[in-house]
């Protein structure tokens, strides 16, 4: 998620589970063909599976930028269609591709032409006054003939006109029958659905009722623990369930690390505010967090005090 995830948040989120694909957030393909975000595909080897979000419609520097992401050890390239910002219209990438589906088709083609790993795309049902029922199909079917086996429906339109960016992750009506319905047409393809999922029992419930996959975005990132912690056992079967303490202990030498690299404490420490959503003593972990993480010189054993406001509220609460 653009300017909210980034590698940090990625490797907290695998500390948590194991088993879920990460993706970066949209890199656009220009910037990396021109070399000016390829610090963007910087990683850390422990976060695959990994997925490379590209933002483009220019077949051939699409395919460059695959070649690229590739080449830096991604797991996936994934291709976004579902970006409603400006600038993003600007570029012609993202969503407003819903209108163009024989040029995503022929994105596809020769992304997939030009690296070994697989090609995936991330769709919206429409956009603005497109008849979704109709809209879909036809651009899945142009998906699977250019070779795709799995796509993420966000399953709400985009209004390119008139709504932001964030009233276009909220306002137009989400639709997960129409989703439903496309697992019907497209027994073949995988298809998760994405859109307003906030819970691991939200996730297990569409998976139970026959989709392949879901993808959470928004939750996952404020309430890391309540969507990642379990998934491996509840979703995937297998491996043993992490707990937010467990965590903090396994970020603790990242942080070390990144400070000794000169990086600074809030650059990862900001994802991890929402670890202890919903516990007794998360107020006093997000402020401690929040407040001292800027400061010069400040390193894990900040971390490691805030964390007594979590181990302090459940004495308390046990006593
Ligand atoms: C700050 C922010 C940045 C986002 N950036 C991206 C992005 O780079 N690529 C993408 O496919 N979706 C992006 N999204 C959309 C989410 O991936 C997701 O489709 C949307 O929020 C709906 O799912 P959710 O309700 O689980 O969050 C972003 C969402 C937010 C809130």
């Amino acid at each position: 998620m653009m300017d909210w995830t980034d590698r940090h948040c990625r490797y907290l989120h695998r500390l948590l589970s194991a088993h879920v694909l990460l993706y970066t957030e949209m890199v656009t393909s220009p910037a990396l063909v021109r070399g000016g975000a390829l610090h963007l595909l910087d990683h850390h080897g422990d976060e695959h599976p990994v997925a490379l979000q590209l933002g483009g419609s220019d077949p051939t520097e699409l395919a460059q930028a695959a070649r690229i992401g590739a080449a830096a050890g991604y797991d996936e390239i994934n291709l976004n269609v579902g970006c409603p910002s400006d600038r993003v219209q600007s570029g012609t990438f993202g969503a407003v591709l819903m209108r163009q589906p024989a040029l995503v088709a022929d994105c596809v083609r020769a992304m997939q032409d030009a690296v070994d790993i697989e090609v995936t795309v991330k769709c919206r049902i429409g956009v603005d006054e497109q008849n979704p029922a109709d809209v879909l199909p036809e651009f899945l079917s142009q998906m699977v003939g250019a070779g795709v086996e799995r796509v993420a429906i966000h399953a709400r339109k985009a209004w390119l006109q008139g709504l932001s960016p964030k009233e276009n992750r909220d306002i137009p009506p989400l639709d997960y029958d129409l989703v439903r319905q496309m697992k019907g047409l497209f027994p073949n393809l995988h298809i998760s659905v994405n859109g307003g999922i906030t819970s691991l029992e939200q996730a297990v419930e569409f998976l139970d009722g026959g989709l392949d996959g879901v993808m959470v975005g928004r939750a996952a990132y404020h309430q890391p623990s309540d969507i990642l912690s379990t998934a491996d056992r509840r979703i995937y079967g297998t491996g043993t369930d992490t707990s937010a303490e467990q965590a903090v202990a396994g970020m603790l030498p990242y942080i070390e690390a990144h400070l000794t690299e000169g990086g600074r404490l809030h650059q990862v420490t900001r994802h991890m505010l929402g670890l202890f959503a919903g516990r007794p003593g998360a107020r006093g972990w997000r402020r401690a967090l929040s407040e001292g993480a800027h400061r010069d010189g400040a390193g894990p054993e900040l971390v490691e005090q805030a964390l007594t406001h979590i181990t302090q509220a459940a004495q308390a609460q046990s006593a």
